[in-house]
């Protein structure tokens, strides 16, 4: 898991060059491994506590917090557009579907969420293919 993209420490290298290149080898790295690492951290930061680490919601758990979003037809079938309204908006209120003692679904902005269509791909697939 790795949500952070922190700054390069430059150790060994040195100097203002060295720095630079520490700090390019950095953006580098996490442009490559944006897709899923950073997604997936995204998602078990803001979203596990109550849709569950594999996306299978917390029903079984003492505090049901929200419900599952693997096997889910709305998170399969909806356009992404229906999802990112969503995380963006939450749900509360007359929006409301479930009838569970869930709380409400707080909304998402940039700072929690930076990249909402990657997260909305990543709920689509590998969240949906995740083992139980
Ligand atoms: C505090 C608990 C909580 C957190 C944190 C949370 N949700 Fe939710 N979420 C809910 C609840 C509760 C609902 C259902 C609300 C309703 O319609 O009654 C919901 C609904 C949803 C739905 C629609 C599901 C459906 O069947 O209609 C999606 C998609 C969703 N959440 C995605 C996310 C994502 C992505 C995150 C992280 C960015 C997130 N949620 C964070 C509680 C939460």
């Amino acid at each position: 898991m790795r949500i952070n993209h922190g700054t390069p420490t430059v150790t060994s290298i040195g100097g203002r060059v060295g720095a630079g290149l520490a700090a390019a080898v950095a953006a580098f790295s996490c442009a490559a491994a944006h897709a899923d690492i950073d997604i997936a951290a995204n998602y078990q930061l803001r979203c596990a506590t109550c849709h569950g680490s594999k996306g299978e919601g917390t029903d079984q758990k003492a505090q049901t917090l929200g419900p599952a979003l693997k096997g889910n037809p709305f998170v399969i079938n909806a356009p992404a557009s229906a999802l990112i309204k969503t995380i963006r908006s939450g749900r509360a209120g007359p929006s409301r579907l479930y009838d569970k003692g869930y709380p409400n679904m707080p909304s998402f902005g940039f700072e929690l969420v930076p990249d909402v269509d990657a997260l909305v791909k990543y709920l689509k697939t590998t969240l949906q293919e995740t083992e139980k």
